[in-house]
């Protein structure tokens, strides 16, 4: 069994994945958050941070990609290939956020079929690398799925990491466990299981109702409890003082590295899932949410989980 670290914009990057699998254990790989697709004298891999080989020693990572030009794809892959040495790519096809895929980017790539074995095709034909696809059940319908399963069933796509929701429910309403069943018997792609596992019983679930899957991606639910992979592959001890000893690293990290005001901002964005392991009722969330000064939210913290962890 292979547990994946998902992608989050704006949260799993590289200091985030370093620091995460320092204190917490259980999680093998991880794919990036998405950069753009580029043609290859536009792309400035210097800027690509994320993907430094230097700044990746700890956790096997594979890099996503978002576009919908297979010309700028294929380029990008090969550019990543010869800097970096990347032997995965990722292309994110499920993205739904308006903007995305107004620009017929992201999940806004799922209604064209065409388009996307066009880009399997040049990647795959002509590039020496793994290439696999995140994706949703659709844009808009199921239907737009099952026809770009029927599309890559020929080509040696390295796994399909599918969310069972459609674009346009965003993160909204339960994972639709019926429609992805249809998919998981239709493809005989290894599928990577994206979405919802936030406790080990609804992970046992899945894992006995599609028992060919051997790859499951933890997204929110291990911001929500960072042991969850360790309970998951059963080498969990919990312990207060281990996510106060990663929480003092990471934000002294972001700290670091950003101004006060931005490293804060990360910090709520990421007690938003916290809150859910310490229990935090909507007026405690608050309360945090609207303090102003880096300190004193660190200091407020350490002290409510230090009281909650006796
Ligand atoms: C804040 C946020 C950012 C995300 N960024 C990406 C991304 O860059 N690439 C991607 O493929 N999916 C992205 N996703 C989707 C997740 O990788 C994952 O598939 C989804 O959250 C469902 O899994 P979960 O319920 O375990 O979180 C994002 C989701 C959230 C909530």
């Amino acid at each position: 069994m292979t547990l994946y670290l998902a992608p989050l914009h704006g949260i799993t990057y590289y200091n985030f994945r370093n620091c995460f699998t320092k204190h917490f254990h259980g999680i093998d790989c991880a794919i990036t958050p998405f950069i753009a697709a580029q043609p290859k004298d536009k792309l400035n891999p210097k800027k690509l941070r994320d993907l430094f080989p230097e700044n990746n020693t700890e956790l096997h990572i594979i890099p996503q990609i978002m576009g919908n030009k297979p010309a700028d794809i294929k380029e990008t892959v090969a550019v990543l290939h010869e800097t970096f040495g990347y032997h995965q790519f990722n292309w994110n096809i499920g993205c739904p956020m308006n903007q995305i895929v107004r620009k017929k980017r992201g999940c806004g790539v799922m209604p064209f079929p065409d388009l996307i074995e066009e880009t399997v095709n040049e990647v795959c034909g002509k590039t020496d690398v793994r290439f696999s696809i995140k994706m949703r059940l659709g844009l808009h319908s199921p239907k737009e799925g099952l026809e770009i399963l029927q599309r890559l069933a020929p080509y040696p796509i390295d796994f399909l990491c599918i969310h069972p929701r459609l674009g346009v429910q965003h993160y909204e309403g339960n994972v639709d466990l019926e429609t992805f069943e249809l998919f998981y018997q239709t493809t005989n792609h290894n599928i990577v299981y994206s979405g919802d596992i936030n406790s080990v019983d609804f992970f046992m679930n899945l894992q006995q109702r599609f028992p060919k899957i051997e790859n499951w991606m933890l997204g929110r639910g291990i911001l929500q409890n960072p042991f969850l992979a360790e309970q998951i592959v059963q080498e969990y001890s919990n312990n207060t003082t281990r996510f106060i000893d990663f929480y003092h690293e990471y934000s002294q990290i972001l700290i670091s590295l950003k101004n006060e005001k931005a490293a804060l901002c990360a910090l709520k964005e990421l007690w938003h899932y916290f809150a859910v392991l310490w229990k935090l009722n909507s007026e405690e969330l608050k309360k945090i949410l609207q303090m102003n000064d880096c300190h004193v939210f660190n200091n407020y913290l350490h002290k409510m989980i230090n009281e909650a962890g006796k």
